[in-house]
């Protein structure tokens, strides 16, 4: 019943190409940590990307600066962010700040927050960093298009005294769908891919390119903030006899500990910030897998272990990040809120006597819903509308037989409970997976006044209904 294109063999695609190992990415730092008034500059536009090694050619992209992914923005946490964004796409576009708990008028949502920004616009956003950790920007207008044509970055605010290691790496992963002659598959926004996992794709790759492998050196330490930035892939990675030990999520800092069965999952737009020590000898080779979807593993990067070792023994530097400082919530005293999904292809309402009011509302492109509305556009009336300050839970029922990654816009919430049990870590995230039919608490404080997007991250579903705004009144008393 699912859609999904097997992944392309990197065989298939790189037969006979040269080996090439992962580029680091291009960063902007120096221009930000110069603290000028000077604002960085992202301009969008048509480009080309070399996503497939040489001697391949190049593929049609929307890109950031020219490259996929845009530049790395890079700064230190209390640091003020300025970018003018410069729209030199033949559509409208705006910048989101995924995960950036920034004032509403620049969290960069078409209609909701700003106006988009015009064909040969520009816009400027301002904001300061508050938490450290690994975020990353993309469009808000029109996402599953943008974001799936290359329009993606990332951004890392590094904390005043970060954990030691030996190299900090980003993997900004994505998915595309290709054709045999190496372009992007038009089929964007169709209503096959929104029905069932979104639009999967056929060839991943890892920060613009597909990954061959990484050199690393034998008792090496290594942080590598792991990013998703596919339109809905979701990656399973299984790091062979490495022990990763997750650090941070979304960003946030979490107690260090070892993923659920060795395999690190990150859903569409979630973050993993994990820390490995190479434990291998010098000239091995060690294969990272993607194994999240059954009988369609595949091998996704070899890491290859240099001739001499860095050192002999596991460093025993802490792995502990600070805190950022985010308003832990009143668990006793939250207001709680049932939020129920529904839709898609084999959900209850594909099933049911609603068969007839489904297929009304399939020919406006309504597939997904959050309590009983699909958002047709992203101005409607609140979901919710919660006073400023206040502590809230929200009790999300995942009644469809697909997974969803869940975000809310403008704040971080701590995930409490999955069905029913108290969840280990508490972990702050800004986007959590949902399995099919499972039931999630999390649970914030509604700090952070404004109209704040609540959606799906898998983009086609986003389009097809399953988004909300979430409203926190600045006074209670006025409607
Ligand atoms: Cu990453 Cu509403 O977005
Ligand atoms: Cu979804």
């Amino acid at each position: 019943m699912t859609k999904q294109v097997p992944m392309t063999r990197r065989g298939v695609l790189c037969t006979g190409a040269a080996f090439a190992s992962l580029s680091p990415l291009s960063p902007m730092r120096a221009a930000v940590a110069q603290q000028s008034d000077e604002p960085l500059r992202l301009r969008a536009a048509p480009s080309k990307a070399g996503l497939r090694p040489a001697p391949y050619g190049l593929t049609d992209v929307w890109s950031y600066n020219g490259a996929v992914p845009g530049s790395e923005i890079r700064v230190r946490q209390g640091d003020r962010i300025r970018v003018l964004a410069e729209n030199r796409l033949e559509e409208e576009t705006t910048i989101h700040w995924h995960g950036i708990r920034t004032p509403n008028a620049m969290d960069g949502v078409a209609f909701l927050t700003q106006d988009p920004i015009p064909v040969n616009g520009d816009f400027q956003y301002e904001f300061d960093a508050l938490d450290a950790g690994t975020f990353w920007y993309h469009p808000h207008q029109r996402s599953f298009e943008q974001l799936g044509r290359g329009l993606y970055g990332p951004l890392i605010v590094e904390e005043a005294e970060p954990i030691r290691v030996d190299r900090d790496v980003t993997w900004m992963l994505d998915d595309w769908r290709m054709t045999n002659d190496g372009q992007l598959s038009n089929d964007f926004g169709n209503q096959g891919d929104a029905m069932h996992g979104g639009r999967i794709g056929n060839t991943v790759t890892i920060n613009g390119q597909i990954p061959d492998r990484m050199a690393v050196q034998a008792g090496e330490r290594i942080r590598l903030r792991l990013i998703n930035a596919a339109n809905a892939r979701i990656f399973g990675l299984d790091f062979g006899d490495l022990d990763p030990v997750v650090i941070a999520m979304d960003g946030q800092p979490v107690a260090p500990h070892a993923p659920d069965d060795g395999i690190i999952v990150i859903g569409p737009a979630m973050r993993v910030d994990v820390v490995i020590d190479f434990t291998g000898k010098p000239g091995d080779l060690l294969s990272v897998n993607d194994v999240y979807y059954k009988d369609l593993e595949f091998r996704l990067v070899d890491f290859v272990y240099g001739s001499e070792a860095l050192r002999q023994s596991v460093p025993d530097w802490s792995m502990v990040l600070a805190p950022n400082p985010l308003a832990d919530p009143d668990i006793k005293k939250a207001t709680r809120h049932q939020i129920v999904f529904n839709g898609g292809m084999m959900g209850q309402m594909m099933m049911g006597d609603g068969m007839g009011s489904m297929m009304g509302q399939m020919r406006q492109g309504n597939i997904w819903f959050i309590n009983g509305k699909a958002a047709n556009g992203p101005i409607m009336d609140p979901l919710l509308t919660l006073p400023l300050g206040t502590s809230h839970i929200l009790e999300m029922e995942n009644r469809t037989a697909w997974p969803h990654p869940i975000h809310l816009h403008g704040h971080t919430f701590r995930v409490i409970a999955r069905n029913g049990q108290a969840t280990q870590y508490l972990e702050w995230q800004d986007t959590v997976m949902m399995a099919p039919r499972e039931k999630v608490d999390i649970a914030f404080v509604a700090d952070n006044p404004g109209d704040w997007m609540f959606h799906c991250h898998i983009m086609e579903h986003q389009a097809a209904g399953m988004m909300g705004v979430i409203r926190v009144e600045l006074d209670a008393t006025k409607t």
